[in-house]
């Protein structure tokens, strides 16, 4: 077939982690728990539930295209101006966006190996070249990643914590880095986990927008706010740089359901505290668990845990005839991880059991 767009053959599609029914269809299995797709694990709060109901009778209308209320309630929330702030059909739109408005063809973009995926995609999708710089014990490696800035340098994604590690850079490495970064290029920092993090030296990259017009931060409602399957993510960047990510986006481009659940979310803030807290106690769970077994992982400052195995794939599909659905990296070039959200208490002690069994 003919496309017009040669690089999308350098894409490697998307492979979904599998749900929960199909699972238990294809291996006959009564209980299945996932813990796949770093999601909350919990329920939204109640505040959230009622929004809903309370607008699904409203869906004929749509959408506000401009997310009125809910830019009010974050900007206040975040003490940024209305206008630095950009939404999202989930933060991957965010970035994809962002992509589009500075990246063309021939231009370059600096990633980290292994990352989240969507930087690559959306980074192939406009035909530019990708310098990918491997982590270094699973460590953004700033230094490497200096050395690739060029003129051509047009985005630099810095997942902070990053996708699958897990792991953050700090206050310091962060400005180190921008001093040195041309104005002309913007650094993305993604922040989908920001949550979770609970570091005193983590970087304040809203505050740092003052000082560095090149650099903007994307986050979620999709981790802890556990809006996942309603899609609602957003972008703070200076003005002028929302104002030209807000000309390319789509008028209707948020859903009137995740709207409403986002502003809900944000004023139930202690219901979302405690699952923060939560999913730091269960992690420290699941290190003892897996201390104890003596499986080596790395530290984590996200709602999920790289886990060093002997084969990922026989490691995953064994736990997945067991009825536990994890991660296997093979696909980032980990063939000895996987990944394993944090789950509930229960969740995680059934992952331990049966990690134990399958080991
Ligand atoms: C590092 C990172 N960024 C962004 C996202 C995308 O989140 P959203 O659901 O907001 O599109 C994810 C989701 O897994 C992620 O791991």
């Amino acid at each position: 077939m003919k496309v017009a767009n040669s690089y999308i053959f350098g894409i490697k599609p998307y492979v979904p982690g599998k749900p929960i029914e199909e699972v238990k269809r294809q291996l006959k299995l009564k209980s299945v728990i996932k813990l796949a797709s770093n999601e909350n694990p919990y329920p939204p709060s109640p505040k959230v539930i009622a929004a809903l109901n309370k607008t699904a009778g409203n869906i004929n209308r749509y959408p506000d295209g401009g997310c009125f209320v809910l830019r009010q309630v974050l900007a206040k929330h975040l003490k940024v101006a209305e206008n630095q702030l950009i939404f999202g059909n989930g933060s991957d739109e965010i970035i994809i966006l962002a992509v589009k408005a500075f990246v063309g063809k021939g231009d370059e973009v600096i990633i980290a190996k292994p990352s989240f995926l969507i930087y690559e995609i959306a980074a192939r999708l406009a035909g530019a070249k990708i310098h990918e710089v491997p982590l270094k014990n699973f460590r953004y490696d700033l230094q490497r990643m200096k050395a690739k800035l060029s003129k051509r340098t047009k985005i630099v994604f810095i997942g902070n914590p990053d996708n699958p590690a897990g792991t953050y850079i700090n206050a310091k490495e962060v400005e180190d880095f921008m001093k040195t970064v041309s104005k002309d290029t913007l650094v993305f920092f993604d922040e989908a986990y920001f949550e979770y993090v609970d570091a005193q030296d983590y970087p304040d990259t809203l505050k740092l927008m003052g000082k560095y017009p090149n650099l903007m931060t994307s986050r979620t409602f999709s981790k802890i706010y556990g809006l996942a399957g309603l899609r609602i993510g957003y972008g703070i960047g200076r003005p002028e740089v929302v104002d030209i990510l807000n000309r390319l986006r789509e008028p209707f481009n948020v859903n009137s359901m995740a709207q409403v659940a986002a502003t809900a979310a944000l004023s139930d803030q202690n219901y979302y505290r405690r699952i923060a807290k939560e999913v730091q106690q269960q992690r420290q769970y699941l290190y003892r668990g897996l201390e104890a077994m003596g499986s080596k992982h790395e530290t984590s400052f996200t709602n999920f845990i790289l886990i060093q195995v002997k084969n990922a794939n026989q490691t995953a599909f064994a736990l997945l005839k067991r009825g536990v659905i994890v991660r296997d990296m093979t696909a980032w070039g980990l063939s000895n991880y996987i990944r394993v959200s944090i789950g509930t208490a229960s969740e995680n002690k059934r992952f331990i059991k049966v990690l134990g069994e399958v080991l």
